[in-house]
């Protein structure tokens, strides 16, 4: 029996397929590499020595899920694959309804189709939308404010509509809260593509020297010292509730979200002199304008997941910021160093390739 991790070449994904793989658990990786690498497989490879199954495969190509499904014994599925930016999805909604939402719904129909009924799906606190309390529980107003957030909240509502159809679902809703961070070992991490959206891996590419300074959007919140503050998650804590909450839909029947933050807040500064003391390096910042979207405080209740799970976040901020800086030194333009391309074995996109396996 195998755990298809949609989007395995991921970001979070990656990590999860470390600690699936470490524990012992066979996996079966699909990506389409629309914002993700292959190198990154050949490094889960090198960390772990376990071979695995990849399929250059995407979500709106339904012949080849069915593909996947035939050929491997799947017991379940970590569902990452998903787009995730939130301005993009402001620009360009319907490419996020289409690949978010529809191409969950193809999922969960071969799902059904070969009679898997359990899943961990990656959603996000987005679904929360601006939070009349913090900290935030599982039991708070769900309201996103952006068409990307939307799709997690409708995937959230077709995944209840799947169980109360058929009460042999067993869903598992993680609702993240800022994963940041990098294996220890440096060799997996976080990759952008362009332009960083997110705090983190932008301080990493100031702190690089690859970005002249960092614009810290508004300092006149009302926080502590009146930057935005929020529930910083290290990556590998992530992947880790994943496994719990796979061991929890084995034993629990139902649909439930949890919240997968530390229930701590930082804010924006204190991030910046962290990374700082991690890297040794000056972070250089302006102060500019409100980013539109942006709440002042966002970080999560996670009770829920500590005494269901039995998870609870164990990296602190310092590991948070000492893992990215290793994995941001040794590589700088990420996963696109030439010495891994060439062994990238994920080969040229074509119709009968597409939906062959590697095995890796
Ligand atoms: C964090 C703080 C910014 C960049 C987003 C998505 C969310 C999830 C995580 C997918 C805020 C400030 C940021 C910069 C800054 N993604 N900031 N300068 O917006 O909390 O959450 O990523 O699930 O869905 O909404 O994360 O890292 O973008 O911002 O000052 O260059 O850093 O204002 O206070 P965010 P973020």
């Amino acid at each position: 029996m195998a755990v298809l991790v949609t989007g395995g070449a991921g970001y979070i994904g990656s990590h999860a397929c470390v600690e699936l793989l470490l524990s012992g658990r066979d996996v079966v990786v699909l990506d389409n590499f629309s914002n993700s690498s292959p190198v990154a497989l050949k490094r889960i490879k090198d960390l772990t020595g376990k071979s695995f199954r990849v399929y250059n495969v995407d979500l709106l190509d339904k012949a080849g899920l069915e593909h996947v499904f035939s050929e491997n014994d799947i017991e379940a599925v970590l569902h990452f694959a998903g787009l995730k930016a939130v301005g993009e999805s402001v620009s360009v909604p319907l490419k996020y309804y289409r690949n978010n939402v529809i191409g969950t719904v193809y999922l969960c129909e071969v799902m059904q189709q070969y009679g898997v009924k359990r899943m961990v799906f990656s959603s996000s606190a987005t679904v929360y939308g601006v939070a009349e309390n913090v900290p935030i529980t599982e039991d708070s107003r769900l309201t996103a404010i952006n068409p990307y957030g939307r799709t997690k909240l409708m995937i959230e509502e077709l995944l209840h509509d799947i169980y109360q159809a058929d009460d042999e679902w067993r869903i598992a809703v993680l609702r993240y809260f800022n994963p940041v961070g990098a294996h220890s070992s440096g060799k997996i991490g976080e990759d952008p593509k362009g332009t960083p959206n997110n705090l983190m891996p932008y301080i990493a590419q100031v702190a690089a020297g690859k970005r002249p300074q960092l614009s810290v959007f508004g300092a006149n919140y009302p926080t502590k010292d009146g930057t935005g503050i929020r529930d910083y998650i290290h990556v590998v804590d992530l992947a880790l509730a994943h496994l719990k909450a796979l061991e929890y839909i084995q034993a629990h029947a139902g649909i439930e979200a949890f919240n997968i933050g530390t229930g701590v807040g930082y804010s924006v500064l204190e991030m910046i002199n962290a990374f700082e003391q991690a890297s040794g390096k000056t972070i250089p910042y302006i102060v500019s304008e409100r980013r539109n979207g942006d709440v002042a405080l966002c970080y999560a209740n996670p009770d829920k997941a500590r005494s269901r799970l039995k998870w609870q976040a164990k990296r602190d901020i310092h590991a948070m910021c000492e893992d990215t800086w290793r994995w941001q030194s040794n590589n700088p333009n990420g996963y696109q160093s030439v010495s891994d391309s060439r062994q990238a074995p994920i080969e040229k996109e074509s119709p009968l390739v597409k939906t062959a396996a590697f095995l890796l």
